[in-house]
């Protein structure tokens, strides 16, 4: 049986914006994103997830679109989006698009004419509410903070949003609403687009009802009754089914929760391709047994029908290596996770910048912070009586401008990204691909090689997992497909260990990595480095 080919996928997230800057205004766009797919294919990816690039006011960066039949100025034409899908297939690159269902801009047209009147048709695309006493109609909490209902003068209602009050929900419950994102489907997937990525997809669907929400210990809120409600995933199968009009679309979705039994719904016969897994992408602080733990539970839950997605980094987090690498360990700890994420069972989604190391940034003027919900959190706290100082440290822990500043191709003022002054501040820029492509221990290198590996053997991206062990900080895991079997040993420990493999080797195995391939006898010790992994067919 042939796998679908997004099953043997390395897939490459490109934050749009700050990917590569083709006309130098200091804006990344298609262009620039054009003029590096060769840079993509020589590292060996298959698949790029282009975050929103429809026209938007960008409060929310995009994910506030305000027509999905256009492409923002910002980013370029028309012509620019086909000529990119057109040269990315003629290098075996395939690209899915980032697609917001769950709320438009507040300028969308739709949202105008719903705002003009009570009696507008178009009022029940989205979700108004009366107040409640003069309040909010519940104490339902938007993910930006502060409350989800915003108040229209004009017509005297609330209307809802989950995220920025620019991002008005849409109401999936009325069928002219689906039936107008379908035709969004439809238009894209006629450009050639190989699949979506589904933009905060539990949030689809309100139950109708609107209890106030509870709140944790913390006196955090709990979003019971305003994400994974009833008739969601009927919702789901009705769009994966559009989507499957056409050959072969990857469906995979963001559903915003780190618990697996609530991620693993999702996806299957019918439903999404695969969801994205935060039970162990976001996990804030680097542990080897909760990663084990995730690796292992999700192993349980996952029929085989069902793939877990392996990404650590996003443009809504902190880049891994400035989360888990500990000085001076940093980079062999990337590296470490890259080989986990590259051979371990689920599609690989690496985070542009990810594959050279490049490091958060810290922003220390507010006026340079252009994240939505970093910004709302440095309003927040000054509201709360935190100094300026205060508040800006908790924006920056709260923001996600971190992980989305400019790509550095070179050692040049604005790091080869553009020959203006880029929108967002370059990270540290003593990383950079070109310092990195010469250098053959680079991270850069260990990406490549290691995307490689896991393509020439079926055991690596189409095997279960034979075995799968921890043992004082080191994972080890058999993956097999057919007669293949691969062995791989991963040493999270700053000492090296010695791991007696007499067990799983034989007279044919071979050393693969890292180094040059070789056979290995079956009474040799696998010798690790603190922070190597090491990889064996068996
Ligand atoms: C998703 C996106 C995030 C955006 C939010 C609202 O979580 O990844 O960047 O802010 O949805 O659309």
């Amino acid at each position: 049986m042939s796998l679908p080919w997004w099953k043997k996928a390395v897939f490459y997230e490109i934050y749009v914006p700050s990917f590569c800057d083709g006309n130098n205004d200091g804006i990344g766009d298609i262009q620039g994103i054009i003029s590096k797919l060769d840079y993509l294919r020589e590292l060996g990816i298959d698949g790029i997830w282009l975050t929103p690039f429809y026209r938007s006011p960008k409060v929310d960066n995009g994910y506030d679109i305000s027509d999905y039949f256009a492409v923002d100025r910002d980013y370029g034409t028309m012509a620019d989006f086909e000529r990119l899908i057109a040269e990315a297939h003629r290098r075996g690159i395939r690209v899915i698009a980032d697609l917001v269902l769950n709320h438009t801009s507040t300028s969308h047209p739709w949202f105008q004419e719903a705002r003009s009147a009570k009696d507008h048709p178009k009022r029940d695309w989205y979700i108004w509410k009366d107040p409640a006493g003069g309040a909010p109609p519940n104490n339902w909490e938007s993910f930006f903070g502060g409350s989800a209902w915003e108040y229209d003068e004009k017509t005297g209602q609330y209307y809802y949003h989950a995220f920025s009050k620019n991002q008005a929900d849409l109401n999936w419950t009325n069928p002219e609403v689906k039936k107008a994102m379908f035709a969004v489907i439809d238009f894209w997937q006629a450009k050639g687009v190989d699949g979506f990525r589904f933009d905060v997809i539990n949030f689809l669907k309100t139950s109708g009802k609107f209890p106030n929400n509870p709140y944790d210990e913390k006196g955090e809120q709990i979003h019971r009754f305003d994400k994974d409600q009833e008739g969601i995933l009927e919702t789901v199968r009705e769009i994966c089914a559009e989507c499957r009009r056409r050959p072969e679309p990857f469906l995979v979705g963001e559903v915003g929760s780190e618990d697996l039994q609530i991620l693993k719904r999702y996806s299957g016969k019918g439903l999404l391709d695969a969801v994205f897994n935060f039970n162990l992408g976001s996990m804030e602080k680097f542990s080897v047994k909760r990663i084990f733990a995730e690796l292992k539970r999700m192993e349980e839950a996952y029929t085989d029908e069902q793939t877990p997605t392996l990404f650590f980094s996003s443009h809504d987090m902190s880049r891994h290596i400035s989360r888990f690498g500990r000085p001076p360990h940093e980079v062999e700890t990337a590296k470490l996770i890259a080989t986990l994420m590259l051979t371990a069972r689920g599609i690989p989604f690496i985070y542009y910048g990810d594959e050279i190391g490049m490091r958060d940034l810290y922003l220390d003027d507010v006026k340079k912070m252009k994240d939505v919900q970093g910004i709302a959190a440095y309003e927040m706290a000054i509201a709360s009586g935190k100094t300026e100082g205060e508040a800006l440290k908790i924006a920056n822990e709260r923001g996600r401008d971190k992980s989305r500043s400019p790509m550095q191709w070179d050692g040049s003022e604005f790091a080869g990204f553009s020959d203006a002054s880029p929108w967002l501040p370059l990270s540290d820029q003593s990383v950079h691909v070109e310092g990195q492509r010469k250098d053959p221990d680079s991270l850069f290198n260990h990406y490549r090689r290691l995307i490689r590996l896991r393509k020439a053997f079926p055991a690596l991206h189409a095997g279960r997992y034979r075995v799968l062990r921890e043992r004082d900080g080191v994972i080890f895991y058999i993956r097999s497909h057919q007669e293949e079997k691969i062995l791989v040993v991963l040493n999270f420990n700053e000492r090296s260990v010695s791991f007696p493999a007499g067990d799983f080797l034989s007279e044919g195995s071979e050393w693969l990595f890292p180094g040059e391939r070789r056979r290995i006898r079956p009474d040799e010790p696998l010798k690790l480095a603190p922070f190597e992994g090491v990889i064996v067919k068996i």
